[in-house]
């Protein structure tokens, strides 16, 4: 091996985590276990027949880690792991704050987000079982076209159902997961009886993400596929702690420690993957998560049992929810519009230990405009949640000496459209 290459490939394999993290035991209370969501079928049984087992596995262990396999570590080097923690300095000079603000980039991943920490995990376990493929539904598009790069890379086929009116406006999106050999319908589709009705009723209905599970669950029943989960389940929060365990090794190795830790919630992926494996030994830490004050899910929401789904065919969590039936204005982020939030996240927001922060649209743009004119770096609308509530705390806390670190869960250079002619 090249001197170079083995330099390299041994220093990403100091900092690329051997193990996941598993926040559950550590949580300051037992987490409320789902529950079937119907009397006339059990969807907890549903989730026999559409997850691969390993995951199925990881979604109800206790054990506090989990070990990479040898595989899924050496994909995550080729898609750009570990992912760099940058102090940004210009941004620290322009808004005049005394401390440190550090970012992770999880945008300088393949597919620009945090989003294929997971595909490649649940690609990786489905193609072990020797199923026919995978399916899922995509919003926006970042869930869709990291789930067509891990089936690609493991050889299965993808089929995807993508929100039509998303469809419609992100032409761009469908090229990225075709390019990665992912099979996109726009949804509701004529591929499962469930879209076919929803069709015949309304020929031209936008679709939801809720309309698009029901459609990939219906297709992997059908065809002997697996269903990849985005977010808000527990394995998708336990394989996102790459992002945490590589930040926290990144900062030792700087002789820095984080004072505060910002992120955006969607469904909680991203976020608790940066953060929750700071919890056990970081009892100081102050922890924010950001949402859109449109998606006012943590101080608007309630803490109850709740439907995952709109058509509440997956099983129902004890979760912050806006209610299933929540129908969120079409703001920038399309990440951030689900009405809930992963259940441990929601436990910790309950008990205090997690603060939330909302932020609205217009802060997100200027926060955009900020990062990238300072730091060079065009984030997702959603990470731009993120970094509005880091730009506030900033500018709140001047003068104090803090190190302040912000997960930028992905870039936007598909998302320019938001900005409109007026910069
Ligand atoms: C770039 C980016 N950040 C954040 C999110 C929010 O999802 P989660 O809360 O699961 O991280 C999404 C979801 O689509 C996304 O694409």
């Amino acid at each position: 091996m090249h001197i170079y290459t083995y330099m390299i490939s041994t220093i990403n394999s100091e900092i690329i985590p051997e193990k996941w993290y598993n926040v559950i035991p550590d949580l300051p209370e037992p987490l409320p276990p789902p529950r079937d969501s119907k009397n006339d079928f059990s969807s907890i049984e549903l989730l026999n027949k559409i997850l691969p087992k390993e995951i199925l596995k990881q979604e109800f262990t206790f054990r506090r880690y989990e070990k990479i396999p040898d595989e899924i570590r050496e994909q995550y080097e080729q898609i750009g792991r570990p992912t760099p923690l940058i102090r940004a300095k210009n941004l620290e000079k322009a808004l005049g704050y005394k401390g440190k603000i550090f970012y992770k980039y999880e945008g300088a991943t393949s597919t620009g987000s945090h989003k294929i920490n997971t595909a490649i995990a649940q690609a990786y376990y489905a193609a072990e079982e020797g199923v026919n493929g995978v399916t899922t539904e995509t919003g926006a598009g970042q869930w869709g076209s990291a789930t067509a790069l891990a089936a690609s890379i493991y050889k299965l086929p993808a089929q995807i159902f993508m929100v039509r009116i998303s469809f419609k406006q992100k032409p761009l999106r469908k090229t990225v997961m075709n390019l990665y050999r992912g099979n996109v319908v726009p949804s509701p589709s004529n591929l499962t009886e469930y879209g076919r009705k929803i069709l015949e009723e309304k020929p031209d209905h936008p679709g939801t993400l809720g309309i698009g599970i029901s459609e990939a669950i219906e297709y992997a029943l059908d065809h002997d596929y697996r269903y990849m989960v985005a977010s808000v389940m527990n394995s998708a929060m336990t394989h996102q702690s790459v992002i945490g365990l590589e930040t926290k090794k990144q900062l030792e190795l700087l002789g820095e420690h984080a004072d505060v830790l910002i992120g955006c919630v969607g469904g909680g992926s991203n976020f608790g993957g940066f953060t929750f494996p700071f919890l056990p030994d970081h009892p100081d830490t102050e922890i924010f998560a950001t949402t859109a004050d449109e998606v006012p899910k943590f101080s608007k929401g309630s803490y109850k049992y709740d439907l995952m789904d709109s058509a509440g065919v997956l099983p129902e969590m004890r979760m912050y929810s806006l209610g299933a039936d929540f129908v969120p204005p079409t703001i920038y982020a399309g990440g951030l519009r689900y009405h809930g939030a992963s259940p441990s996240l929601s436990l910790l927001i309950n008990s205090g230990r997690i603060k939330s922060d909302e932020v609205n649209q217009n802060e997100v743009k200027e926060a955009l405009k900020t990062f990238a004119n300072t730091q060079g770096i065009i984030a997702a609308p959603e990470s731009g949640h993120a970094i509005a509530t880091t730009l506030k705390y900033a500018k709140q806390h001047k003068d104090e000496n803090k190190t302040l670190v912000v997960n930028v869960s992905g870039h936007g250079l598909l998302d320019l459209s938001i900005f409109g002619d007026n910069l």
